[in-house]
């Protein structure tokens, strides 16, 4: 089981306010990303170094609001900051996996085989939680803030969340995530036509993500991932009826 060791703990209470605040990229990713790890370490079978891996997914996306290469500056910060309460081997591990946890070009898969597992199972879990309803929304969130434009912004989605999926490193994480995959990858390609339902939602949450934003709250409060949400699409079709009534 993947329970907080007392190094992550002593890690987590160092780390500044704005993670714990972080809607998408804070401490909430994090502890859904821990959920993830545990399923994935249990079907897998798989031997890890716990601290090594619980920190990785803890600092990987420190600086992820900086933009791109964020995996970068959280390798350094870990360098800088929490190095010296680890062994060579375990700093070379939670370097390489926080370093590489966003590389998702398919060129890279080879190399990523030769990486430790906390590495993959970081990867992994990072782009699973792209998937589902709360990967929608984390689509949403992250690309307003960027102020990506939305036209043509659904393509580019899909085409990211493809090659997320292909490039999962284990077959178990393929499987876990294969219908939240297809529902987040359904969203944005239906999204694409614009009267359909999908599209006036995906605008109007983009458009007024800077006013207040009850859906990202209401998704706040959803303490984990919700790996069966999926399975009914009523409960779907019910969620985004909700939301969309936010704005009537
Ligand atoms: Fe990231
Ligand atoms: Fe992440």
């Amino acid at each position: 089981m993947l329970r907080m060791t007392e190094l992550s703990e002593k890690i987590l209470k160092k780390l500044p306010m704005e993670y714990f605040e972080s809607i998408d990229h804070g401490y909430k990713h994090s502890k859904d990303l821990i959920l993830l790890a545990e399923i994935l370490v249990e079907m897998e079978m798989l031997k890890v170094d716990k601290n090594v891996l619980l920190v990785s997914i803890l600092l990987h996306d420190l600086f992820a609001d900086v933009g791109k290469k964020h995996g970068d500056l959280a390798a350094k910060y870990f360098k800088e900051q929490f190095s010296e309460l680890f062994s060579q081997e375990q700093r070379a591990k939670i370097i390489e996996a926080v370093l590489y946890h966003d590389e998702k070009n398919a060129n890279f898969i080879e190399t990523r085989n030769k990486h430790f597992v906390e590495s993959k199972i970081l990867y992994d879990v990072d782009n699973m939680d792209a998937f589902g309803i709360k990967g929608v929304y984390r689509y949403i969130k992250v690309y307003a803030s960027r102020k990506v434009p939305l036209l043509g912004l659904s393509e580019l989605i899909a085409k990211n969340i493809i090659s997320r999926y292909k490039t999962l490193c284990f077959e178990s994480s393929k499987s876990l995530c294969h219908q939240a995959y297809l529902v987040a990858l359904s969203f944005f390609e239906k999204s694409r036509e614009l009267e359909n339902s999908e599209y006036r939602i995906l605008k109007i949450l983009y458009e007024n993500y800077h006013c207040s934003i009850p859906e990202l709250m209401a998704l706040v409060k959803q303490e984990t991932y919700v790996l069966n949400s999926h399975k009914s699409i009523n409960y779907i079709n019910q969620f985004f009826d909700t939301l969309y009534q936010c704005y009537e």
